[in-house]
């Protein structure tokens, strides 16, 4: 047999796209391809991009002008362009860089070994469509020989809740949900390769409404479905909406064993003026008491949530209204960003606020965060937690693990093996992560 063609993917953006490029490997290693970590030795270089600010935009862009060389090195090397870039900017990234011999959009990718072909004979091939047919079900099944013991699962694709900053439901296209067997057949090939954490996926996550048994199910059906897999262990789900927390979901997280005590819950802005400018329906008030009722089923739920600071027309007082709803919250983990305006956004076409005024906003709030991040860490010193290993840590014999609240934990002891889920003693905590010993 010849020697496997070498692809080299690399990705920038969301957790979807993480699954992306998973997927992307396994379509194109039916075409006889096996993935390598080093650019230079590729047949195919792949970027998986990221369009939601200006910066992430960019980055593809610097990234393609320093494989100029590879390319010169190397002229059957074939560059691709995939994503929401790859979605947003489609033939306009084959003008700009003639170097690129493939776009690739997130609703095509199972296109990839024809457009591979067609590549390989020496054509460039552009394909950002949103097709009739389900992408997942041209996709080979999950591979035999996948090794990691957790998993990402897309279950729900798209957006249509058009926040006025975001580009999610352009580049993305409108909300589908996989219907349930699907899902749950993805979720057992996963878990029969040894998976025993699933992280379900959607830009939505939580308005999924899943073609299934007697009808339509939300995710929290799904989710308890899901639970009943034998070897599963461990299931979270990202990213979610406020206005998209239904009553079941809430209940999951206090009776559901299997669903793991952490919660991505983006609010963006604590003004109740800027959420209404933001277009995301919901305002401060609404936000606190879904915290609470959350907190009241499962008290030590872990929330995690993103903050885009500098919207425009947002003025000192609604700034001060984040920082009081961050301070009430307490957040476990975050996301903050300055506001960036993107093309085709009705945002885009608003006045800004001056850059050194987003910038210094910004840092307030990072240091809040970051001070919220840190109390919660050091609070987990002493306790047991339940940490699932899953590859080696940086200093020789240690192991790194996810605890519960998805906080890196770092162990050395030979009974920390990848695939064990075993409880640990946390016994201190550092800027990135905790450490600690095995409690049993
Ligand atoms: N679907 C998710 C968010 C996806 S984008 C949700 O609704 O919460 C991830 C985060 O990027 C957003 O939560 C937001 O905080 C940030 N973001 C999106 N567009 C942005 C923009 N134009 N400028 C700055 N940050 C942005
Ligand atoms: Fe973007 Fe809003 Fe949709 Fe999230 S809910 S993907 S922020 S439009
Ligand atoms: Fe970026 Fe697209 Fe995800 S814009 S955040 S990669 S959905």
């Amino acid at each position: 047999m010849a020697e496997a063609r070498k692809l080299y993917i690399k990705t920038y953006g969301c957790q979807m796209n993480v699954y992306d490029s998973e997927r992307m490997a396994e379509a194109l290693g039916a075409s006889g391809y096996e993935v390598t970590d080093a650019p230079e030795q590729a047949d195919m270089i792949l970027l998986n991009t990221c369009h939601i600010r200006e910066k992430a935009a960019e980055k593809v862009y610097s990234e393609l002008g320093r494989l100029k060389p590879l390319k010169a090195a190397n002229p059957d090397l074939r560059i691709g362009v995939a994503g929401c870039v790859a979605q947003a900017e489609g033939e306009e990234i084959m003008r700009r860089q003639p170097l690129v011999d493939l776009v690739v959009g997130p609703q095509t990718y199972h296109r990839l070994p024809a457009m591979e072909a067609a590549v390989r004979a020496g054509e460039r091939a552009v394909d950002t469509e949103f097709p009739q047919e389900d992408k997942f079900e041209h996709l080979p099944r999950t591979p035999r020989t996948r090794r990691a013991p957790v998993a990402f699962l897309t279950v729900q694709e798209g957006c249509d809740k058009f926040c006025a900053f975001c580009v999610v439901p352009y580049t993305r296209g409108a909300e589908v949900s996989r219907p349930v067997e699907r899902v749950l057949r993805e979720a057992r090939d996963l878990v029969e390769r040894g998976v025993r954490e699933i992280t379900l996926l959607g830009q939505n996550v939580n308005a999924y409404h899943g073609a299934g048994a007697g009808g339509t199910w939300g995710l929290a059906r799904l989710i308890r479905e899901m639970a009943r897999i034998d070897g599963l262990e461990r299931i979270r789900f990202t990213t979610s909406h406020p206005n998209d927390m239904e009553d079941e979901l809430i209940a999951a997280h206090g009776d559901e064993p299997k669903l793991m005590p952490y919660l991505h819950l983006p609010v963006q802005s604590g003004s109740d003026r800027i959420l209404k400018a933001m277009n995301r329906k919901h305002t401060a008030e609404q936000y606190l008491r879904l915290v609470e009722r959350l907190r009241a089923a499962r008290p030590d739920l872990l929330l995690s949530g993103d903050f885009i600071v500098g919207f425009p027309g947002e003025a000192e007082a609604d700034f001060e209204a984040t920082m009081a709803l961050v301070r009430e919250v307490g957040y476990g983990q975050a996301f903050s960003f300055k506001y960036s305006a993107r093309p085709g956004t009705p945002a885009a076409e608003r006045a800004g606020v001056p850059d050194e005024v987003a910038a210094e906003r910004l840092q307030r709030l990072q240091a809040l965060l970051t001070e919220q991040q840190r109390a919660v860490q050091q609070g987990m010193v002493g306790r047991e937690v339940s940490v699932l290993f899953e590859k080696p840590g940086r200093l020789p014999g240690q192991m790194v693990g996810k605890s519960e609240y998805l906080h890196a934990v770092h162990v050395a002891d030979p009974l920390a093996v990848p695939g064990r889920i075993a409880r640990v003693r946390i016994t201190q905590s550092g800027p990135n992560s905790l450490g600690g010993v095995m409690a049993t």
